[in-house]
Protein backbone atom coordinates (compact mmCIF):
# COMPACT_ATOMS: atom_id res chain seq x y z
CA UNK A 1 0.00 0.00 0.00
CA UNK A 2 1.33 3.47 -0.95
CA UNK A 3 0.62 6.64 0.26
CA UNK A 4 -1.61 8.81 -2.32
CA UNK A 5 0.24 11.00 -2.88
CA UNK A 6 2.60 8.65 -4.80
CA UNK A 7 -0.27 7.76 -7.30
CA UNK A 8 -0.63 11.19 -7.57
CA UNK A 9 2.73 12.18 -8.75
CA UNK A 10 2.86 9.27 -11.17
CA UNK A 11 0.05 10.30 -13.00
CA UNK A 12 1.71 13.90 -12.92
CA UNK A 13 4.82 12.78 -14.39
CA UNK A 14 2.73 9.94 -16.87
CA UNK A 15 0.80 12.72 -17.95
CA UNK A 16 3.72 14.99 -19.24
CA UNK A 17 4.33 11.82 -21.61
CA UNK A 18 1.43 11.53 -23.27
CA UNK A 19 0.48 15.62 -23.07
CA UNK A 20 2.58 17.14 -26.13
CA UNK A 21 1.57 20.71 -27.96
CA UNK A 22 1.65 20.13 -31.43
CA UNK A 23 0.12 21.13 -34.80
CA UNK A 24 -2.54 23.08 -34.89
CA UNK A 25 -1.71 24.47 -31.80
CA UNK A 26 -5.43 25.79 -31.52
CA UNK A 27 -6.02 22.02 -31.15
CA UNK A 28 -3.60 20.85 -28.73
CA UNK A 29 -3.47 24.30 -26.29
CA UNK A 30 -6.54 23.55 -24.93
CA UNK A 31 -6.11 20.78 -23.86
CA UNK A 32 -3.33 20.56 -21.73
CA UNK A 33 -4.74 24.19 -20.30
CA UNK A 34 -7.49 21.66 -19.16
CA UNK A 35 -5.47 18.84 -17.96
CA UNK A 36 -2.98 21.01 -16.05
CA UNK A 37 -5.46 23.18 -14.54
CA UNK A 38 -5.17 20.98 -11.71
CA UNK A 39 -8.24 19.07 -10.36
CA UNK A 40 -8.41 16.50 -7.44
CA UNK A 41 -7.55 13.82 -9.88
CA UNK A 42 -9.70 11.42 -7.96
CA UNK A 43 -10.63 9.13 -10.94
CA UNK A 44 -7.27 8.01 -11.69
CA UNK A 45 -5.88 7.98 -8.40
CA UNK A 46 -8.93 5.17 -7.38
CA UNK A 47 -7.39 3.16 -10.75
CA UNK A 48 -4.12 3.07 -9.55
CA UNK A 49 -4.93 2.36 -5.74
CA UNK A 50 -7.12 -0.39 -6.94
CA UNK A 51 -3.95 -2.50 -9.29
CA UNK A 52 -1.53 -1.76 -6.47
CA UNK A 53 -4.19 -2.89 -3.72
CA UNK A 54 -4.66 -6.47 -6.05
CA UNK A 55 -0.16 -6.55 -5.52
CA UNK A 56 0.17 -5.36 -9.64
CA UNK A 57 2.66 -2.62 -10.62
CA UNK A 58 0.62 0.69 -10.92
CA UNK A 59 2.36 0.87 -14.23
CA UNK A 60 0.15 -1.40 -15.45
CA UNK A 61 -3.08 0.59 -15.18
CA UNK A 62 -1.28 4.22 -15.86
CA UNK A 63 -2.60 4.01 -19.43
CA UNK A 64 -6.34 3.22 -18.15
CA UNK A 65 -6.23 5.98 -15.33
CA UNK A 66 -4.85 8.28 -17.74
CA UNK A 67 -7.79 7.58 -20.38
CA UNK A 68 -10.57 8.14 -17.71
CA UNK A 69 -8.95 11.22 -16.43
CA UNK A 70 -8.63 12.58 -20.17
CA UNK A 71 -12.42 11.47 -20.54
CA UNK A 72 -13.66 13.29 -17.74
CA UNK A 73 -11.91 16.26 -18.29
CA UNK A 74 -14.00 16.28 -21.91
CA UNK A 75 -16.65 16.08 -20.19
CA UNK A 76 -15.95 19.32 -18.47
CA UNK A 77 -14.97 21.29 -21.42
CA UNK A 78 -18.37 19.71 -22.96
CA UNK A 79 -20.17 20.17 -19.75
CA UNK A 80 -18.74 23.48 -19.14
CA UNK A 81 -20.53 24.64 -23.10
CA UNK A 82 -23.59 23.26 -21.81
CA UNK A 83 -24.01 24.80 -18.58
CA UNK A 84 -22.29 28.38 -19.43
CA UNK A 85 -19.89 28.37 -17.04
CA UNK A 86 -17.51 30.53 -16.66
CA UNK A 87 -15.27 29.29 -14.35
CA UNK A 88 -13.43 25.61 -13.98
CA UNK A 89 -10.72 25.09 -10.75
CA UNK A 90 -10.59 28.82 -10.08
CA UNK A 91 -9.62 29.87 -14.26
CA UNK A 92 -11.34 30.67 -17.05
CA UNK A 93 -13.07 27.79 -18.97
CA UNK A 94 -11.98 26.52 -22.10
CA UNK A 95 -14.83 27.95 -24.20
CA UNK A 96 -14.29 31.50 -22.45
CA UNK A 97 -10.59 31.58 -23.13
CA UNK A 98 -11.23 30.61 -26.58
CA UNK A 99 -14.56 29.76 -27.74
CA UNK A 100 -17.20 27.45 -28.45
CA UNK A 101 -15.92 25.73 -31.14
CA UNK A 102 -12.25 25.27 -29.84
CA UNK A 103 -14.20 23.44 -26.75
CA UNK A 104 -16.19 20.96 -28.74
CA UNK A 105 -13.22 20.04 -30.97
CA UNK A 106 -10.45 19.91 -28.62
CA UNK A 107 -13.14 17.71 -26.19
CA UNK A 108 -13.39 15.91 -29.09
CA UNK A 109 -9.71 14.99 -29.95
CA UNK A 110 -9.34 14.04 -25.73
CA UNK A 111 -11.88 11.32 -26.31
CA UNK A 112 -10.04 9.66 -28.78
CA UNK A 113 -6.73 10.38 -27.13
CA UNK A 114 -8.52 8.32 -24.32
CA UNK A 115 -9.54 5.35 -26.79
CA UNK A 116 -6.41 5.02 -27.84
CA UNK A 117 -4.18 4.98 -24.50
CA UNK A 118 -6.05 1.69 -24.39
CA UNK A 119 -4.41 0.24 -27.15
CA UNK A 120 -1.31 -1.10 -25.79
CA UNK A 121 -2.76 -3.54 -23.55
CA UNK A 122 -3.28 -7.03 -24.33
CA UNK A 123 -6.42 -8.05 -27.11
CA UNK A 124 -8.34 -9.66 -24.33
CA UNK A 125 -7.61 -7.14 -21.21
CA UNK A 126 -8.05 -3.95 -24.14
CA UNK A 127 -11.28 -5.46 -25.10
CA UNK A 128 -12.90 -6.03 -21.85
CA UNK A 129 -11.42 -2.43 -21.10
CA UNK A 130 -12.71 -0.52 -24.19
CA UNK A 131 -15.82 -2.22 -23.84
CA UNK A 132 -16.71 -0.87 -20.07
CA UNK A 133 -15.10 2.62 -21.02
CA UNK A 134 -17.59 2.90 -23.83
CA UNK A 135 -20.67 1.61 -21.69
CA UNK A 136 -19.92 3.77 -19.66
CA UNK A 137 -19.10 6.67 -21.93
CA UNK A 138 -22.62 6.55 -23.06
CA UNK A 139 -24.19 6.58 -20.05
CA UNK A 140 -22.56 9.73 -19.17
CA UNK A 141 -23.90 11.19 -22.67
CA UNK A 142 -27.47 10.11 -21.49
CA UNK A 143 -26.98 11.18 -17.79
CA UNK A 144 -25.92 14.55 -19.39
CA UNK A 145 -29.28 14.61 -21.31
CA UNK A 146 -31.04 13.95 -18.26
CA UNK A 147 -29.52 17.02 -16.37
CA UNK A 148 -30.08 19.55 -19.19
CA UNK A 149 -33.96 18.12 -20.33
CA UNK A 150 -34.54 18.74 -16.59
CA UNK A 151 -33.90 22.38 -17.11
CA UNK A 152 -37.13 22.88 -18.52
CA UNK A 153 -39.59 20.58 -16.54
CA UNK A 154 -40.82 20.61 -13.35
CA UNK A 155 -42.32 17.46 -12.49
CA UNK A 156 -39.11 15.52 -12.15
CA UNK A 157 -39.04 13.49 -9.36
CA UNK A 158 -36.15 12.33 -7.06
CA UNK A 159 -36.22 8.75 -8.55
CA UNK A 160 -35.09 10.25 -11.63
CA UNK A 161 -32.14 12.82 -10.43
CA UNK A 162 -30.65 9.68 -8.67
CA UNK A 163 -30.63 7.99 -11.50
CA UNK A 164 -29.72 11.27 -13.91
CA UNK A 165 -26.32 11.69 -11.43
CA UNK A 166 -25.88 7.38 -11.44
CA UNK A 167 -25.43 7.98 -15.16
CA UNK A 168 -23.85 11.31 -15.31
CA UNK A 169 -21.65 10.89 -12.76
CA UNK A 170 -21.39 7.55 -10.67
CA UNK A 171 -20.32 5.46 -12.97
CA UNK A 172 -17.50 6.83 -14.38
CA UNK A 173 -16.26 6.55 -10.68
CA UNK A 174 -17.28 3.01 -10.57
CA UNK A 175 -15.28 2.12 -14.08
CA UNK A 176 -12.24 3.60 -12.48
CA UNK A 177 -12.13 1.18 -9.58
CA UNK A 178 -12.90 -1.56 -11.68
CA UNK A 179 -10.80 -1.17 -14.38
CA UNK A 180 -7.49 -1.10 -11.50
CA UNK A 181 -9.32 -4.03 -10.39
CA UNK A 182 -9.27 -5.73 -14.21
CA UNK A 183 -5.64 -4.83 -14.99
CA UNK A 184 -4.80 -6.78 -11.81
CA UNK A 185 -6.86 -9.86 -12.75
CA UNK A 186 -8.72 -9.46 -9.73
CA UNK A 187 -11.73 -11.89 -9.16
CA UNK A 188 -15.40 -10.84 -11.17
CA UNK A 189 -16.66 -11.14 -7.38
CA UNK A 190 -14.24 -8.25 -5.97
CA UNK A 191 -14.59 -6.20 -9.72
CA UNK A 192 -18.03 -6.19 -8.86
CA UNK A 193 -17.86 -4.91 -5.04
CA UNK A 194 -15.33 -2.36 -6.52
CA UNK A 195 -17.73 -1.34 -9.45
CA UNK A 196 -20.70 -0.76 -7.19
CA UNK A 197 -18.65 1.25 -4.24
CA UNK A 198 -17.80 3.56 -7.14
CA UNK A 199 -21.35 4.25 -8.14
CA UNK A 200 -22.56 5.03 -4.65
CA UNK A 201 -19.70 6.53 -4.00
CA UNK A 202 -20.49 8.66 -6.73
CA UNK A 203 -23.96 9.42 -6.37
CA UNK A 204 -22.34 10.72 -2.57
CA UNK A 205 -20.14 12.48 -5.10
CA UNK A 206 -22.83 14.50 -7.22
CA UNK A 207 -24.70 15.36 -4.45
CA UNK A 208 -21.64 17.09 -2.29
CA UNK A 209 -20.99 18.77 -5.82
CA UNK A 210 -24.58 19.94 -5.91
CA UNK A 211 -24.26 20.90 -2.04
CA UNK A 212 -21.07 22.82 -2.51
CA UNK A 213 -22.65 24.48 -5.82
CA UNK A 214 -25.20 26.54 -3.45
CA UNK A 215 -23.19 26.45 -0.45
CA UNK A 216 -19.66 26.49 -0.89
CA UNK A 217 -16.95 28.90 -0.84
CA UNK A 218 -16.79 30.78 -3.90
CA UNK A 219 -13.10 31.92 -3.04
CA UNK A 220 -12.06 28.18 -3.10
CA UNK A 221 -14.94 26.23 -4.70
CA UNK A 222 -13.20 27.23 -8.36
CA UNK A 223 -16.35 27.20 -10.26
CA UNK A 224 -19.07 29.63 -10.29
CA UNK A 225 -21.34 29.39 -6.83
CA UNK A 226 -24.81 29.45 -7.31
CA UNK A 227 -24.79 28.22 -11.07
CA UNK A 228 -26.97 25.80 -10.86
CA UNK A 229 -29.87 27.74 -9.05
CA UNK A 230 -28.96 30.43 -12.25
CA UNK A 231 -29.88 27.03 -14.43
CA UNK A 232 -32.50 25.95 -12.96
CA UNK A 233 -30.88 22.34 -12.09
CA UNK A 234 -33.40 20.03 -10.73
CA UNK A 235 -30.74 19.47 -7.74
CA UNK A 236 -31.46 17.03 -4.63
CA UNK A 237 -31.34 20.51 -2.88
CA UNK A 238 -34.50 21.77 -4.99
CA UNK A 239 -36.59 18.68 -5.00
CA UNK A 240 -36.42 17.98 -1.44
CA UNK A 241 -37.26 21.68 -0.77
CA UNK A 242 -40.27 21.43 -3.46
CA UNK A 243 -41.48 18.65 -1.29
CA UNK A 244 -41.06 19.94 2.05
CA UNK A 245 -42.04 23.69 1.91
CA UNK A 246 -45.61 25.29 2.43
CA UNK A 247 -47.31 26.17 -0.60
CA UNK A 248 -46.16 29.83 -0.55
CA UNK A 249 -42.29 28.78 -0.69
CA UNK A 250 -42.78 26.34 -3.02
CA UNK A 251 -44.71 28.64 -5.39
CA UNK A 252 -41.75 30.58 -4.88
CA UNK A 253 -39.23 28.28 -6.09
CA UNK A 254 -41.20 27.44 -8.94
CA UNK A 255 -41.20 30.77 -10.20
CA UNK A 256 -37.73 30.92 -9.28
CA UNK A 257 -36.47 28.09 -11.18
CA UNK A 258 -38.98 29.35 -14.52
CA UNK A 259 -37.00 32.48 -14.82
CA UNK A 260 -33.65 33.65 -16.23
CA UNK A 261 -33.15 37.72 -14.75
CA UNK A 262 -30.32 39.25 -15.75
CA UNK A 263 -29.00 40.05 -11.76
CA UNK A 264 -29.47 36.31 -10.53
CA UNK A 265 -28.01 37.65 -7.01
CA UNK A 266 -31.35 37.67 -5.61
CA UNK A 267 -32.53 34.68 -6.83
CA UNK A 268 -29.82 32.92 -5.63
CA UNK A 269 -29.80 34.37 -1.83
CA UNK A 270 -33.97 33.47 -1.96
CA UNK A 271 -33.38 30.07 -3.06
CA UNK A 272 -30.61 29.14 -0.85
CA UNK A 273 -32.81 30.78 2.05
CA UNK A 274 -35.50 28.64 1.02
CA UNK A 275 -33.16 25.24 0.44
CA UNK A 276 -31.73 26.24 4.39
CA UNK A 277 -35.34 26.78 6.18
CA UNK A 278 -36.99 23.83 4.71
CA UNK A 279 -34.38 21.68 5.22
CA UNK A 280 -33.58 20.22 2.26
CA UNK A 281 -30.26 21.36 2.63
CA UNK A 282 -29.71 19.26 5.73
CA UNK A 283 -31.50 16.26 4.07
CA UNK A 284 -28.83 16.52 1.40
CA UNK A 285 -26.14 16.41 4.01
CA UNK A 286 -27.80 13.35 5.32
CA UNK A 287 -28.75 11.70 1.81
CA UNK A 288 -24.83 12.16 1.77
CA UNK A 289 -24.12 9.95 4.19
CA UNK A 290 -26.54 7.36 3.19
CA UNK A 291 -24.95 6.87 0.22
CA UNK A 292 -21.23 6.81 2.07
CA UNK A 293 -22.71 4.31 3.77
CA UNK A 294 -24.35 1.89 1.07
CA UNK A 295 -20.60 2.52 -0.86
CA UNK A 296 -19.25 1.34 2.19
CA UNK A 297 -21.42 -1.51 2.40
CA UNK A 298 -20.65 -2.08 -0.76
CA UNK A 299 -16.96 -3.42 0.68
CA UNK A 300 -18.20 -5.71 2.61
CA UNK A 301 -17.27 -9.06 0.76
CA UNK A 302 -14.26 -7.41 -1.36
CA UNK A 303 -11.46 -10.05 -1.13
CA UNK A 304 -9.12 -7.53 0.44
CA UNK A 305 -7.61 -7.15 4.03
CA UNK A 306 -8.85 -5.00 6.27
CA UNK A 307 -6.64 -2.58 5.95
CA UNK A 308 -6.83 -1.92 2.29
CA UNK A 309 -10.78 -1.54 2.76
CA UNK A 310 -9.85 0.84 5.43
CA UNK A 311 -8.05 2.88 3.10
CA UNK A 312 -11.21 2.99 0.59
CA UNK A 313 -13.85 4.29 3.20
CA UNK A 314 -10.97 6.65 4.89
CA UNK A 315 -10.80 7.69 0.98
CA UNK A 316 -15.02 7.90 1.19
CA UNK A 317 -14.75 10.29 4.29
CA UNK A 318 -12.46 12.57 2.17
CA UNK A 319 -15.41 13.20 -0.55
CA UNK A 320 -17.86 13.43 2.08
CA UNK A 321 -16.08 15.92 3.83
CA UNK A 322 -14.62 18.11 0.76
CA UNK A 323 -15.13 21.71 0.18
CA UNK A 324 -13.40 21.74 -3.37
C1 LIG B 1 -16.46 17.64 -11.34
O1 LIG B 1 -15.66 16.57 -10.94
C2 LIG B 1 -17.61 17.11 -12.11
C3 LIG B 1 -18.50 16.28 -11.31
C4 LIG B 1 -18.75 15.06 -11.63
C5 LIG B 1 -19.15 16.84 -10.15
P1 LIG B 1 -14.44 16.78 -9.95
O2 LIG B 1 -14.92 17.50 -8.72
O3 LIG B 1 -13.78 15.47 -9.73
O4 LIG B 1 -13.52 17.75 -10.77
P2 LIG B 1 -11.94 17.99 -10.68
O5 LIG B 1 -11.33 17.09 -11.71
O6 LIG B 1 -11.46 17.69 -9.30
O7 LIG B 1 -11.77 19.42 -11.04
C1 LIG C 1 -21.04 16.94 -13.81
O1 LIG C 1 -22.15 17.69 -13.56
C2 LIG C 1 -21.27 15.91 -14.89
C3 LIG C 1 -20.25 15.85 -15.94
C4 LIG C 1 -19.22 16.62 -16.05
C5 LIG C 1 -20.43 14.85 -16.96
P1 LIG C 1 -21.99 19.22 -13.17
O2 LIG C 1 -22.44 20.09 -14.26
O3 LIG C 1 -22.62 19.42 -11.83
O4 LIG C 1 -20.41 19.38 -12.99
P2 LIG C 1 -19.69 20.72 -12.58
O5 LIG C 1 -20.34 21.21 -11.31
O6 LIG C 1 -19.86 21.67 -13.70
O7 LIG C 1 -18.26 20.33 -12.34
MG1 LIG D 1 -21.46 21.89 -14.95
MG1 LIG E 1 -23.65 19.90 -15.96
MG1 LIG F 1 -21.97 20.75 -10.32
Amino acid sequence: MKDLSVYREAIESHLSNILKVKEPVQLYEPISYIMYLGGKRLRPVLTLMTCDYFDTPIEKAMNAALAIELFHNFSLIHDDIMDHAPLRRGEETVHEKWDVNTGILSGDAMLILAYRLFEDYDPELFRDLAKLFSKTAIEVCEGQQYDVAFETRDDVSIDEYVKMIAYKTAVLLGAALKMGAMVANASEGSQKSLYDFGCNLGIAFQLQDDYLDAFGNAETFGKQVGGDIIANKKTFLYLKAMEQSAESDRETLQHLFGISPKDPSQKIETVKQIFQETGAAEATQLEIKKYTQMANKDLESLELSEEKKQAFRDFATTLMNRTV
